[in-house]
């Protein structure tokens, strides 16, 4: 059911939006970059360093037992929150850069020869461009590119020619400049009609949205936990596992192995194959906790207060500076994630956002990880601000308070 969330209780959640900047309220606008974290994320990171703590799949007494079953449950966690079939496969990386090179390097390795193709989007995080344009140089593979069109959207009238005879199709669910969420099924199917698999890069998708990977149609997400609310240093990889049964291990060394000979190994059973060393315990417990918060608040909801505080923003920093703002990505919220990337005046973005945060307000400026993206759009950058559960109007009339100081300082 949606419910409309209660921001202001929402709000005595964050401990840091009580910490003041300069005299002025902390207005957070950067969770596309990464999110704030609840007292209950910290409460049980907390809990678990000081009653649990230990190694995880190795000790057989009480804490390690215990710190192994919430490592567990917290997969569990992930599975139930993305609809995967099975935490058979959610395997627990860095971030979506890991679980990305994750596929580039086993799959990749495993499936690709010369000259085969991949086919990516213009709208790419550098994340799903870095690592198979470095098959490309090792392995000389093919990169095609559905290009982006009008008002923000993936231009998909060439997607037949260009799926025709891929390997791989790889793209974002959500682009964290432009806030377009490309037609996911759709792409997917046409990949699947043409004998590629599918990768789904969701960091910026499972944070605001209901997220079913069967319904995506993809074979591999990526999901990072800070952007979500949860910690750093912890992501998923989601993988079909009749996939990731058949890929080689990704990187070597404890936990991802059965039996180690001097002359060999023998692979540990999925999802533990593709996680060697220590993983992130602490986190994955900070992770579990996350999904919990969000689960409590529901996805539906969280949209529903997204769409409706994007259209705010669009709204009002239209009417307040009309020509001398340029809001890049689709006009219609519903179209987009609540991201707002946006040009001001002839104003460089990174001294917009200097002066925004004199009053308190944080956005991110630059080339978001996705310069291909920005060269397109014919800018060398964007200021961009980006909504959570903690965001409100008071927020988005805040930021347009500050640029109006940013424009009489420049005047
Ligand atoms: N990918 C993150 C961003 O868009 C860091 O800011």
């Amino acid at each position: 059911m949606t419910m409309q969330l209660d921001v202001e209780r929402i709000k005595k959640d964050f401990p840091i939006l009580d910490v003041g900047v300069r005299g002025h309220r902390l207005v957070y606008l950067d969770s596309a970059a990464s999110s704030q974290k609840p007292q209950a994320v910290l409460d049980a990171m907390t809990r678990y360093y000081e009653t649990t703590h230990a190694n995880v799949h190795r000790g057989v007494y009480a804490i390690a037992e215990e710190a192994t079953r919430l490592f567990e449950e917290a997969r569990a966690k992930v599975a139930a929150f993305i609809g995967a079939p099975s935490p058979r496969g959610v395997v627990f990386t860095k971030n979506v850069t890991e679980g990305i090179n994750l596929v580039a390097q086993s799959w990749g390795r495993a499936n690709l020869r010369p000259g085969d193709a991949v086919l990516l989007t213009e709208i790419e995080h550098h994340a799903n461009l870095v690592p198979w344009l470095m098959l490309k140089e090792w392995l000389g593979i093919e990169l095609r590119y559905i290009p982006l069109g009008e008002e923000g959207q993936l231009d998909l009238s060439d997607l037949d020619r260009l799926v025709d005879g891929v390997k791989l199709v790889g793209l974002t669910a959500m682009s964290n400049v432009l806030g377009t969420l490309p037609p996911v099924r759709r792409i997917a199917d046409a990949a699947h009609a043409a004998g590629a698999v599918v990768l789904v890069d969701a960091a910026q998708y499972v944070p605001h949205l209901v997220t079913d990977v069967a319904e995506l149609g993809a074979d591999f997400v990526g999901l990072t936990a800070h952007k979500m609310l949860g910690p750093t240093g912890i992501g998923v990889l989601w993988g079909r596992e009749s996939l990731l049964d058949e890929m080689p291990p990704f990187l070597g060394g404890g936990e991802m192995i059965r039996d180690v000979r001097l002359d060999g190994f023998t692979p540990n059973e999925l999802p533990w194959k593709f996680e060697a060393g220590t993983p992130p315990i602490a986190e994955a417990v900070g992770l579990g906790a996350a999904v919990d918060y969000l689960s409590g608040l529901g996805m539906e909801s969280v949209r529903a207060h997204e769409i409706e505080l994007t259209a705010y923003a669009l709204r009002t920093l239209t009417e307040r500076f009309g020509d001398d703002i340029v809001i890049h990505g689709p006009a219609e919220p519903g179209m987009r994630g609540g991201v707002v990337s946006f040009s001001f005046k002839d104003l460089h973005p990174h001294d917009v956002s200097q002066v925004l945060d004199e009053w308190g307000v944080c956005v991110r400026a630059g080339h978001h990880c996705a310069k291909p993206l920005m060269r397109r759009l014919g800018v060398g950058a964007t200021a961009r601000a980006s909504f959570y559960v903690y965001n409100d109007e008071a927020d988005v009339d805040a930021l347009a308070d500050a640029l109006d100081k940013t424009s009489d300082l420049f005047a």
